[in-house]
């Protein structure tokens, strides 16, 4: 067995689960499983099917779908139905097994302290959830509030939502007398304390509870709302512990991770109200961010589940801005996003409660446009064209942003036709003023030929082969300008010789006719070499043969990307984090494209 690769990957800890754990019992739990002879067999979870092609084998601990061909130990298995991460999969059954988990605090955890344990933590929520949910019972404010907001009390159950009462300190004194110390109550976010000596009160008191819970349900925290409108803060959520992250928290995930899958999309609304109004009525493949903006690692867990997206945003002044700050955290992640802003000042909960579900639906499809158009749209409605010339400048100056986080120079040439369209501009202005400001992906100082006769390995390399191909098959080259931006070119010397060949061949001139307009001997020795050598792929392989090169030259580009950015790394510490985002968003570029 090879060595641990990271300190994250608790070997022992794995193996002394997987010789615990009854695969089957797991498996169970999401596949109607029969005993067939030896294994266990039931229709696959992972495709349709309706003969069933699923085996368990607990004897051996794996499973395997000759169906689809989807196999694995128990790890596997919750990692792709659960969208978990090994990480995540690991805690989940060393809990179930009883298996201890290396104690070594994960990067992430909180500032330098007392340590508390997580699990002692996840402990005091647990009894915290069912406190704050028993007090609902003996509270009538709390019950005529959730009849006042609609929510039934099934849903109130299934969400756990809760009651904090007023009074100082009775969750605190709960705790106490079950045996918790006030270290952990501190720790937990979910004690406060005036003065080192003083005792322990209730952060929440006299507040509707919402338990937040991480992707495999287990409640981490909790987000209060204030009874009355005059309540400050309206929403009182828990502080950041060694549990909660809210940057990496999206509410309700653990429940509507199914649908989103079923679904293929996800809403994402701004509050725990919206994401309940839409559940109960139906449309359960949402979630909520908790107390924050969208970043880019919401961005990251959605992306296990599905790759499109609806940002639905209140259609107040608060909820506009906050549809154009979430543009940006897309760009880079290559996912289809649409944006909704609910009209007339609603929120998605008023909008449904006023026009039921099938209206909201009826919105999402007619009314959701892709987040580029609506940016564009957004812009042109700060800086109307009739304002004058100055107008198209700003247009572009507000869009600026958006199209330097668009890590995929496809896209970005796409929207950049568009822009060029609404604002009757030439393309290539646009373009021409973005690269100045595109510093985000810099341009990697790239070999180029070096003598004077261009070296047989320039010739090898995928851009010039490609560059070859649309030579000596011009109609390729409207194609290839739609796919290809010079940009993903690593070298600067094929973005010339690219832009040049393809637009010679689109103005329908000679190829040849390059040789003689230009001074350059590279360009004009790479020309010859490429016009004298035909292309050896067989003519009916040339379409199949181009889409090769696409794919290459994206994935040269897309590693490149990645090699400059951890020179960046080194280079500005500083800027790390953003770094290290852009990082992830690339590698998960980078293996989808390896994947199809
Ligand atoms: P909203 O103010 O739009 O409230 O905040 P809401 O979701 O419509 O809630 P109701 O319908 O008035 O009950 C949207 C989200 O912003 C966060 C919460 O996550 C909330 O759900 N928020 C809001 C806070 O964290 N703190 C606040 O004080 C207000
Ligand atoms: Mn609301």
């Amino acid at each position: 067995m090879p060595a641990p690769t990271s300190p994250r990957f608790d070997n022992r800890a794995k193996d002394e689960i997987l010789s615990r754990v009854d695969i089957a019992q797991v498996i169970g739990r999401y596949v109607n499983l029969k005993q067939v002879g030896s294994s266990l067999k039931g229709l696959c979870p992972f495709h349709k099917e309706k003969t069933p092609s699923f085996h368990v084998n607990p004897a051996r601990g794996i499973f395997h779908c000759f169906g689809c061909g989807k196999g694995g130990d128990v790890f596997t298995f919750l990692m792709e139905h659960e969208g978990l991460e090994f990480k995540e999969a690991l805690a989940q059954l060393a809990v179930e097994t009883g298996v201890p988990l290396d104690a070594r605090p994960a990067e992430s955890e909180g500032p330098a302290g007392p340590a508390i344990p997580k699990t002692e933590l996840l402990k005091i929520h647990e009894v915290a959830l069912q406190f704050y949910y028993q007090q609902v019972r003996q509270s009538s404010i709390a019950v005529d509030y959730f009849k006042a907001r609609g929510l039934a009390a099934g849903l109130v159950r299934e969400f756990m939502l809760g009651y904090a009462p007023e009074g100082w300190s009775s969750f605190c004194q709960h705790a106490g007398q079950a045996g918790f110390s006030d270290e952990l109550l501190l720790a937990a976010g979910l004690g406060l304390q005036k003065s080192e000596k003083s005792s322990t009160y209730d952060r929440f008191r006299d507040r509707i509870m919402f338990p937040l819970c991480d992707i495999t349900g287990r409640c981490i925290a909790f987000a209060g709302r204030g009874l009355n409108s005059d309540t400050q803060p309206k929403y009182l959520n828990s502080p950041e512990t060694a549990l909660y992250h809210k940057s990496k928290t999206l509410y309700g995930l653990h429940k509507s991770k199914a649908a989103i899958k079923t679904e293929g999309s996800v809403l994402i609304v701004e509050g725990y109200i919206d994401y309940l109004t839409l559940f109960q009525a139906g449309i359960c493949n949402v979630t909520a961010t908790s107390g924050t903006a969208l970043t880019p690692d919401h961005v990251q867990i959605l992306r296990r589940f599905t790759s499109n997206v609806f940002l639905v945003f209140d259609g107040d002044d608060a909820g506009i801005a906050a549809a154009q700050r979430a543009l940006p955290i897309f760009a880079p992640a290559g996912l289809t996003v649409k944006v909704l802003v609910i009209p007339d000042q609603e929120d998605p909960d008023s909008f449904v409660r006023k026009h039921g579900a099938e209206a909201f639906k009826k919105l999402l499809l007619t009314e959701a446009q892709h987040y580029l158009t609506y940016g564009l749209n957004r812009a042109l409605a700060h800086h109307p064209l009739g304002d004058g010339p100055e107008a198209k400048s700003a247009v572009i100056a507000e869009l600026t942003p958006l199209l330097t986080a668009l890590a995929d120079p496809i896209i970005r040439g796409e929207f950049i036709k568009q822009i060029a369209e609404r604002l009757e501009l030439d393309a290539r202005l646009i373009q021409g003023r973005f690269n100045r400001s595109s510093s985000v992906y810099p341009r990697a100082a790239a070999p180029e030929p070096k003598n004077e006769d261009v070296s047989a390995d320039y010739l090898r390399t995928q851009g010039a082969q490609f560059i070859a191909l649309l030579i000596h098959h011009p109609r390729l080259a409207g194609r290839a300008q739609e796919l290809i931006t010079p940009e993903i070119f690593t070298d600067d010397f094929s973005a010339k010789l690219y832009s040049m060949v393809v637009n010679q061949v689109l103005s329908q001139r000679p190829v040849e006719a390059l040789m003689s307009e230009n001074e350059d001997a590279h360009t004009k020795t790479a020309l010859s070499a490429m016009l004298a050598k035909p292309v050896e792929a067989p003519d009916e392989t040339i379409d199949e043969e181009f889409a090769h090169c696409v794919q290459r030259l994206r994935s040269l580009y897309l590693k490149n990307q990645l090699r400059l950015i951890v020179r960046r790394i080194k280079a500005e510490p500083q800027n790390a984090f953003a770094l290290l985002q852009q990082q992830k968003v690339i590698s998960s570029q980078l293996h989808e494209l390896q994947r199809t």
